[in-house]
């Protein structure tokens, strides 16, 4: 056996060992409310496709229009892929978002990790909460700054660690919506610690875009802060229902990301039928009032059966509402038994969220059946 098949082997029997062994499951239907694995019916809670939006047939015929186009874009913007529809969805999002400029960047992750590499260097001291998007800690970790981790949400903390820096910069990052436990960041207060310590706060509105804001422009227009924030950061694969991901910031900011971001210069840009559904899925989430209205309204009557089944919720105030059980075993077994219930719903583990908080996280979207998701409480409260 070589050195590498031991340490193979090894690995796998550590990560067996732990509960940390994670397997690719083939899933029919996946951003649907109901899904399929091995041809038995789930309900989904599982897809972060919020409003539905996915399989919308005029976001299919504007991702077919522009396949019509080519199926790649051939080069990376800054090269020749930088074609006029691309250009043109630019200044969409910029309305949308009304921010001076907006950049397109290829998804979430390569957005988080580009921007931060991009800002951030051994001069800069960055802040960034503790249950932050693996994508952000990336980036921080690529960017060489010094990092400082402050503890969840916990403003103190916060404030002693940008006291006690002296950093030429200082940049407080955070998501807005915290992926694996659907509470708030609270953006009022980082407005005014930022303020106080001339530090640049970068938002990543993965979960808040779609979903809040009075026409789905995201959490800080919920409430009515964007104007007070630098640059957010958000992806077009969740509410939206399509993928890719923007930079929403002034145009001095802008320009420098063009000149400096990595994962925009070295990375094709965004294939012709991305751009396309983007710019439709963007008109739809305007006017997804009811949608979102909905959505609102399932999330919280799910998360108030939740709770009063015992579960601990943690502090959930959105469509992703967690059920934190402990160990990582307990949330594997869990997710089994409710999928062999028809509910799909995957255990989410160490590293993904701290050791000892091992989870079921549920996302609910605006077009699951309120008859599909008694079904899955009712298979929910069996389990217990
Ligand atoms: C908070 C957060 N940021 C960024 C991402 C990455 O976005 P994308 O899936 O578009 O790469 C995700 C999830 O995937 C996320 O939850």
């Amino acid at each position: 056996m070589s050195s590498w098949d031991n340490w193979l082997e090894a690995e796998r029997e550590r990560r067996v060992q732990s509960a940390l062994e994670r397997r690719l499951q083939v899933t029919e239907q996946p951003a649907e409310p109901i899904a399929y694995r091995g041809g038995a019916r789930l309900v989904n809670l599982s897809s972060n496709n919020y409003l539905g939006l996915a399989g919308h047939p005029l976001l299919i015929e504007a991702a077919a229009k522009g396949a019509a186009r080519g199926a790649g874009s051939g080069s990376s913007r800054l090269v020749a892929g930088n074609d006029p529809e691309t250009a043109a969805l630019e200044e969409k999002i910029a309305a949308f978002k009304g921010s001076e400029a907006a950049l397109l960047i290829g998804s979430g992750y390569l957005a988080n990790v580009g921007v931060l590499a991009a800002l951030a260097d051994r001069e800069t001291a960055v802040f960034s909460d503790r249950l932050n998007h693996a994508s952000i800690v990336d980036g921080v970790r690529l960017s060489g700054a010094q990092a400082h981790r402050y503890r969840h949400l916990d403003l103190d903390h916060l404030e002693e660690l940008l006291r006690n820096s002296n950093a030429g910069r200082k940049l407080i990052v955070t998501d807005t919506i915290f992926s694996m436990d659907g509470d708030v960041a609270p953006l009022a207060e980082l407005v005014e610690l930022k303020n106080s310590y001339g530090a640049l706060l970068v938002i990543d509105d993965a979960h808040g875009g779609g979903v809040f804001g009075p026409n789905g422009e995201g959490y800080a227009h919920e409430l009515g802060l964007a104007g007070e924030i630098e640059l957010t950061i958000g992806t077009f694969s969740k509410a939206f229902g399509a993928y890719g991901a923007y930079v929403a910031a002034s145009r001095a900011m802008i320009d420098q990301l063009v000149s400096s971001c990595r994962t925009l210069i070295y990375s094709t840009a965004l294939p012709p039928s991305v751009v396309s559904s983007v710019d439709v899925s963007i008109e739809l989430v305007r006017v997804a009032g009811d949608r979102r209205d909905a959505l609102r309204k399932k999330f919280e009557h799910f998360r108030t059966r939740l709770t009063g089944l015992g579960f601990d919720t943690g502090a959930s105030m959105t469509q992703i509402v967690p059920a934190i059980v402990g160990v990582s075993e307990r949330a594997l077994e869990l997710a089994q038994t409710l999928e062999e219930r028809g509910v799909l719903a995957v255990a989410i583990r160490p590293p993904t969220v701290p050791a000892g908080q091992a989870r079921i996280r549920f996302s609910l979207m605006a077009s699951h059946l309120d008859d599909d998701l008694e079904l899955a409480l009712e298979a929910i409260e069996s389990v217990l």
